[in-house]
């Protein structure tokens, strides 16, 4: 090891003399604001279009002034960037376009100065095809120890040229690549359930499992809080190779969710536990079954995972209340916090999704031109932010959330770079609507994400220095206002995870939390009387004479 452990509880004890919260909590993570940064749209430090490590420095007090206890960052590693960074080519060094490692080193220390922890993305499914170990393995051929890490395998048929299983991808399309022998001719098939550049590593070798432990420890030795575990479910594949035939019982499908994948986590908690401070693992695990969700979160593998239950369901009064318990109901035996979560890198923004007569969110459904009112889905958005903010758990929000981006959906097909939407043969719109650079000034393009005449990454909307950070912070009634004030006053609920329902009018979720706490959405078509109540500390929107409008949450203080 070459640098000093860090213990991000007591590095931050104080910051310029000022005592920051939760410095030495070992629960923080339990009810954590947890700010998703998408790095290369965040801001750019050196104004060459990309975000970059420079570009977060020199915001750390936006993020301080939101009140955030922790970033989560994604794969910000060596990356030939085919699938935006979860193509890994070297875990140990960073992107150059995103910086160096001692200046992430310098920005975790930073942050944790001001009491923000950093969270870092970790990819175990697969690694990029760059990476050095699958260029070893293509070079190594057949039979070699090198392709033991991965999975190669002959093809079907006489000529070997049938793929091994017809697994589908969750990119759409084959899950095998065929790869040419040195002299030209067709050789083995790797399997790789995203796209051919993520090979898929072969997770009963113990050089994958060594590897990644010891991924862990470089990162946790520099201060890191924590890491998201990407495509968490689906690392362990059945050797056999069957294919899917739907009929699978729980735990027997072929690569996803089978048994043995706990036992990677359980070392990986031990890994974590050898470390000062509560180092979090957080899954990404998208699983309808609450009950095979919430086994990765036993007291001795993750500390959590995303809730995508409840992201995925409509705004429905009915629908959010079953999401809240069945989630709810579902940790409790295992005795770990629920997330709560409106969006990420992958799906719709909110403000699009609620403005759409369909407001469910699934993959499958993602396409052009759906008929969206972009007022009732901010409205809508602005309730359902007080209203996840209110629940017991962590807070995941998304980068842009709080200023309440919009889906850019009128991307030139020329800057399309999602492979999701390649795959689909352009019928999926595809990730980049939500990965447009931040506009944090100014009236033009890029609206201080970058220095001034050069170009983002991706081309940014001209009408969007309305959501800027300098006009949003200014108007009290703006996205970004109402994000600083509910993050502000959550934290009177920490510590305290109860939460009980309250009676209320059909269409209403109307919930206590601690002593004293009760948030009320109206997501009915009429305005309501507010329950009995001393103050209303903060509301999405303005009450009118004193009851709640639809669409809208309010908070309420009441007699404790
Ligand atoms: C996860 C990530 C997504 C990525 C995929 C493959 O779902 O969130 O962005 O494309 O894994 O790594």
């Amino acid at each position: 090891m070459d640098v000093p452990v860090l213990d991000p509880a007591t590095a931050t004890t104080v910051a310029g003399g000022i005592p920051t919260p939760r410095s030495d909590d070992p629960t923080w993570w339990r009810s954590a604001v947890i700010y998703q940064l998408y790095i290369r749209s965040f801001a750019d430090g050196n104004g060459d279009g990309t975000g970059d490590i420079a570009g977060v420095r020199q915001h750390l007090g936006y993020l301080k002034e939101l009140g955030v206890d922790a970033l989560w960052f994604t794969p910000w590693f060596a990356s030939p960037l085919a699938d935006g960074g979860y193509d890994v080519s070297d875990y140990r060094r960073i992107h150059p376009a995103f910086g160096e490692l001692a200046e992430a080193e310098t920005l975790i220390r930073e942050a944790l100065e001001l009491g923000i922890r950093t969270i870092i993305d970790v990819v175990p499914n697969h690694v990029s095809s760059e990476h050095e170990w699958f260029r070893a393995a293509l070079t190594a051929g057949p039979g070699s120890p090198e392709r033991e890490r991965f999975w190669f395998h002959p093809g079907v048929g006489p000529n070997g040229d049938g793929m091994p299983t017809h697994w589908v991808s969750n990119f759409q399309g084959e899950t095998w690549t065929r790869t040419t022998n040195p002299d030209g001719t067709p050789g083995e098939w790797y399997l790789h359930l995203f796209t051919p550049e993520q090979p898929d590593l072969n997770w009963n070798h113990p050089d994958v499992r060594r590897e990644h432990e010891d991924v862990l420890r470089f990162w946790f030795d520099r201060g890191v809080a924590g890491v998201r575990i990407d495509s968490a479910a689906l690392l362990v594949k059945d050797p056999a190779l069957p294919e899917v035939t739907g009929l699978e019982g729980a735990g027997e499908h072929p690569n996803t969710d089978r048994d043995e994948v706990h036992d990677v986590y359980r070392s990986w908690r031990a890994v974590a536990d050898e470390y000062p401070g509560t180092r979090v693992l957080v899954g990404e695990v998208w699983m309808p079954d609450p009950v095979r969700f919430t086994n990765y979160l036993r007291p001795d593998e993750m500390h959590t995972a995303f809730n995508f239950d409840f992201m995925g369901r409509p705004w429905s009064a009915g629908e959010l209340r079953e999401s809240i318990d069945s989630m709810l109901a579902a940790h409790a035996p295992v005795g770990a916090p629920s997330t709560w979560v409106l969006s990420n890198h992958d799906v719709t923004r909110p403000v699009t999704r609620y403005g759409r007569a369909d407001s469910s969110f699934s993959f499958a459904d993602k396409r052009f031109g759906i008929p969206t009112d972009l007022e009732l889905g901010t409205r809508r958005a602005r309730a359902a932010a007080l209203l996840t903010a209110a629940l017991p758990g962590s807070l995941y929000l998304y980068q842009g959330d709080e200023l309440g981006l919009p889906e850019v959906e009128d991307l030139p097909a020329t800057a399309r770079q999602d492979p999701m939407h390649f795959r689909s043969n352009g019928v999926d719109p595809g990730r980049d609507g939500c990965r447009v650079p931040l506009p944090w000034a100014g009236d033009e393009p890029p609206f201080g994400f970058a220095p001034q005449g050069s170009s983002p990454w991706l081309p940014q909307p001209a009408d969007w220095g309305r959501y800027s950070v300098a006009v949003e912070s200014a108007d009290p009634g703006s996205m970004l206002s109402l994000y600083r004030s509910a993050i502000a006053i959550r934290r009177d609920l920490e510590g305290d995870e109860s939460f009980a329902w309250l009676e209320s009018a059909e269409g209403v979720l109307c919930f206590a939390r601690g002593a004293g706490f009760v948030s009320v959405t109206n997501l009915g078509t009429v305005p309501i009387d507010l329950p009995e109540h001393e103050t209303v500390l903060l509301s999405s929107h303005e009450l009118v004479d004193g009851r709640l409008a639809p669409d809208s949450t309010a908070w309420l203080k009441t007699r404790a």
